[in-house]
Formats: structure tokens, C-alpha cells, sequence
């Protein structure tokens, strides 16, 4: 359904790689693509050779990303790992793990004679990044919580004359000047409130102070688009409890409420083995974005994300190499735009 935005969703049937370029930035990546286990066509036998797999694609994502684009990649334990070190170098800030523990009755029938020897794997992994937000000074590149105490410290003004500032009593010198683990990032009125006041109290000889471009001062509408959106959900913590999907949810090779006309072999079968919960996705989707934010998918399957992003109001850019799976998940995804409403958790 076309918003004030433009249209919600844009699925591209082939290699993400393609069209990336042509995608608007985005507020939110969710990665859900090779896991080292040759799971689909593609997916490499071994996580060794997952960094190689997805070096083109974080060159891209950190290409196109924002300051305040979060990104959310799903994989195996021994297989994130392997990917981490080049995501870091792609500018992409570790946040936090999120563990899915699909529970006990996973492992029935998973077994062989090397698995047999160690502790059964229940889990898989969605590790949330950033992007690492950095300042450059005379002194070198800063990280905000330095840069915030520095620019402060260089128009000559005390400490404690943040409070003043900020209108309050104690709290802004301990929160936002602080460099030890209590800072927080000042939000866009504090920050309008420090940097006003710098400018305007602080030494005259080197003004202007926290400049994003050298020249003017940071407006509070540039620092907050620094940063990503959170809405926290109250109870969940990064340990999420669910079995592999099943159910009603679960694209099934005869048909689906989301896809009745799609024709699909083998009644029972499920139409793509990696197909993600829903409810998976509609969490990370809006903790971190807004409503109206781009959310791609570069691999898309049945594109779970971005019936997520759809049903929450955001836009979604999805790819799927695969046909078969990229015209179902078409079928989805329309059907998501029709109805706006999320499938609910069974
Ligand atoms: C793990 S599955 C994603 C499942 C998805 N999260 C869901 O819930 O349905 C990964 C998918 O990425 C697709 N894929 C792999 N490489 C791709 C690429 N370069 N561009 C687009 N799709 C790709 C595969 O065909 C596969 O369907």
C-alpha cells in the first residue's frame, strides 16, 4: 500500500548485489543469509569460507548505511564468528547478542556419531551491530562520549557548567560529560542546550564548537539522526524461547492463507527450511526502527523480515536469488501490504 513514504515493499528477484545501489539507505539490515551448512544453493559447506561470502555485501552495507543504521545478523554461533572481524572493519560497532533457544526437542534426529560427543545445539544467533559513531578532532578521531567532554573542555568552560546548561541541578555533568560506563547520549534538546551554550559562553577564539562539518554547530535534528530509534518492550531480554517454526505460520508446499495461488509440490513439505518467526522479526523491527523507515533484506527467502516491516508500518527492500522462493515470497509480502497485520505468534 503506497504511503506518504512511497510504495511499502520492493522485492528484487535475483542477487542482492544488483541492487543495492538502487535501494534508499537504510534504517535497519537484517541479514539472514549464508550459514556455512549448505543449506541452500549457494550456502558454502564450511563457516571458514562465510567471511569470503559475505565481504562484498558488508562492503555494500557499510557503503549505504547511515550513522544511525543498525544492523541485525542472524547465523550460527561458529558462524557469526567468522564474520565478525570483517564486520568490525566495515565500521560496524558490536551492540549484543540475541540468543534463540528452539529448545530441547530440536535436537531429535540431529544427531551423528562427532555430534554425539559434545553438548546438543539448540541455538542460533542474531547479533545486533551499529555503526561506530565517530568524531575528528585536531587530536585524532574521538568516540561521542570523548568528543562531547572535549569540545566542552576546549571552549574553557567548567564541568559543572552543564548543569547550568542544561537546566538542571547535577544530573548533566555526571551523564553526558562523564567518561566513565554512566554516560549517557544526550538527546537532541540536551545536546540543543550544550551546544548553544558553548558557543556562547565558551573562549571566542575557538568557536564554533561541536561542529559535525567544520563549520557550523550540530543542530539537534543532525544529533538525532545519529542515533537509532529504540522502543524498549518490557520483560524480553536477549535469550528468546521458541521451537523451529511450525504451525499455521509455516509455508507448507500446499498452499498458505499469505499465498493461496501459488503451486507448490509436495503437500506437507515446508517451503523453505530457514523461514524465520515472525515474531522474530517484528521484535528487532520495532525495537530499532520508526514507522516509515527502510528496512532491507538482502536475503530475502520467504522474506519474513520484511512481512514484519510491512505489518509495522515500515518499508521493506527485500532480494531472493532463488525464483521459486522469491514468487512466494512476492505473495507474501502483498498480502502483508493488503492487510497490515501481522500473523500472530501460535
Ligand atoms: C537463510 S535463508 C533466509 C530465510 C528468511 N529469513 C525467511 O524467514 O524466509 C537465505 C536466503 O537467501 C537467498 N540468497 C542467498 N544469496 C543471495 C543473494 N546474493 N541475493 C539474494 N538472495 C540470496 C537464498 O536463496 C535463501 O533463500
Amino acid at each position: 500500500m503506497p504511503d506518504e513514504f512511497g510504495a511499502a515493499w520492493s522485492l528484487h528477484r535475483g542477487d542482492a548485489l544488483d541492487v543495492y545501489v538502487e535501494w534508499p539507505s537504510p534504517s535497519m539490515i537484517v541479514s539472514d543469509g549464508a550459514y556455512g551448512v549448505g543449506g541452500f544453493p549457494g550456502d558454502p559447506r564450511t563457516p571458514e569460507d562465510l567471511a569470503a561470502w559475505y565481504a562484498p555485501h558488508i562492503e555494500h552495507w557499510s557503503k549505504y548505511a547511515l550513522p544511525a543504521t543498525t544492523l541485525w545478523f542472524w547465523n550460527t554461533e561458529i558462524g557469526w564468528a567468522n564474520v565478525h572481524p570483517l564486520l568490525v572493519s566495515g565500521g560496524w560497532e558490536y551492540v549484543q547478542t540475541i540468543t534463540w533457544d528452539k529448545g530441547i526437542n530440536h535436537i531429535a534426529g540431529n544427531v551423528n556419531g562427532d555430534t554425539i560427543r559434545r553438548f546438543p545445539v539448540a541455538t542460533e544467533v542474531c547479533v545486533f551491530y551499529r555503526r561506530r559513531l565517530e568524531f575528528e578532532t585536531p587530536r585524532g578521531v574521538m568516540p561521542a562520549k570523548r568528543w562531547l567532554r572535549y569540545e566542552w573542555q576546549r571552549a574553557g568552560l567548567p564541568l559543572c557548567r552543564a548543569n547550568e546548561a542544561c537546566g538542571v541541578a547535577n544530573a548533566a555533568t555526571r551523564k553526558y560529560l562523564t567518561q566513565d560506563w554512566l554516560w549517557y547520549f544526550p538527546p537532541p534538546e540536551m545536546m540543543k542546550r550544550l551546544v548553544s551554550y558553548a558557543n556562547r559562553h565558551g573562549d571566542p577564539q575557538g568557536v564554533p564548537y561541536y561542529c559535525l562539518d567544520g563549520n557550523t554547530p550540530v543542530t539537534s535534528s543532525e544529533w538525532s539522526r545519529l542515533r537509532h530509534a529504540w522502543t524498549h518492550a518490557h520483560g524480553l531480554t536477549n535469550v528468546w524461547v521458541a521451537p523451529p517454526l511450525h504451525g499455521n505460520e509455516r509455508l507448507k508446499g500446499n498452499g498458505v492463507r499469505s499465498a493461496p495461488r501459488v503451486h507448490r509440490p509436495g503437500p506437507n513439505a515446508a517451503v523453505h527450511l530457514n523461514q524465520k518467526p515472525l515474531e522474530f522479526m517484528r521484535r528487532v523491527v520495532t525495537a530499532a526502527t520508526s514507522p516509515g523507515d527502510v528496512v532491507w533484506e538482502p536475503f530475502g527467502g520467504l522474506c519474513s523480515a520484511s512481512v514484519a516491516a510491512i505489518s509495522a508500518g515500515r518499508r521493506a527492500y527485500a532480494a531472493e536469488i532463488v525464483d521459486r522462493f522469491a514468487v512466494m515470497a512476492a505473495e507474501r509480502l502483498a498480502f502483508a501490504d493488503e492487510t497490515q497485520v501481522a500473523t500472530s505468534w501460535p
